[in-house]
């Protein structure tokens, strides 16, 4: 089956960016497993759920149709969610939260397993998560866990939110992230941690281009 090079880590510690590129550089698929999250948590906002009802969640994970386009102008990737466009609103901390609420459910992250396999295609696939080396794809040739300090995660975050002309403390957006890195790391449910056999990158103070760099070593070692 097609190698599969997993990227994991917390919130801010450059994935999204770093597997994006990475995975142009390969001319391999990318999965962006957080978009999955956070559209199920949209989906069953919109519908008016409670987002602790297991139950309903989990059919709504089953039921929400997930597609990611390639923007016309070459921008960012747009993710449709029952074919609403709805990529600004998964950016949102807002969508943060409901995707992390949602993604503590065992059972609605086993509605999003086959989807998530169904990436893992020929000539590659670059999957973007928190449990991609541990959960999902356990058996992958290239696992790499992403790390930062919280003040440089949450000084990355706040630029991004404010390029968007969102209005965010820097402050609170610090605490924000440890909130959700606790919640993350301390679930019962596929927590937050580095696969035995991933390689440990530590991002804090390095450029982009040197962490896609050493990202690619591993590939290519
Ligand atoms: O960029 P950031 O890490 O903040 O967000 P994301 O990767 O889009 O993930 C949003 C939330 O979805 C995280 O806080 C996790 O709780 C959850 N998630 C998960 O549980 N498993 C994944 N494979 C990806 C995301």
């Amino acid at each position: 089956s097609a190698p599969v090079l997993t990227i994991d880590g917390p919130s801010g510690s450059g994935k999204g960016t770093v597997s994006r590129l990475v995975a142009e550089q390969l001319g391999w698929r990318l999965l962006d497993s957080g978009a999955l999250y956070r559209a199920v948590g949209y989906a069953a906002g919109a519908a008016g759920l409670d987002l602790s009802d297991a139950e309903a969640v989990t059919r709504c994970a089953l039921a929400t149709k997930i597609r990611f386009h390639a923007a016309a102008d070459g921008g960012d990737t747009r993710v449709l969610v029952n074919g609403h466009d709805a990529t600004d609103e998964l950016r949102t901390e807002t969508g943060a939260a409901a995707a992390s609420a949602i993604a503590s459910i065992p059972s609605v992250r086993q509605a999003l397993v086959e989807l998530q396999l169904g990436f893992r295609k020929q000539p590659g696939l670059v999957a973007d998560g928190r449990d991609m080396g541990t959960v999902i794809f356990p058996d992958a040739s290239f696992k790499v866990f992403l790390t930062a300090s919280a003040a440089e995660r949450a000084k990355r975050r706040y630029k991004q939110l404010k390029e968007k002309g969102l209005t965010v403390t820097l402050g609170g957006l610090q605490r924000e992230i440890e909130a959700r890195d606790s919640r993350d790391a301390s679930r019962t449910v596929a927590p937050l941690k580095p696969a035995a056999d991933a390689v440990l990158v530590d991002t804090t103070g390095m450029p982009i281009a040197e962490v896609v760099a050493k990202v690619l070593a591993v590939v290519q070692r």
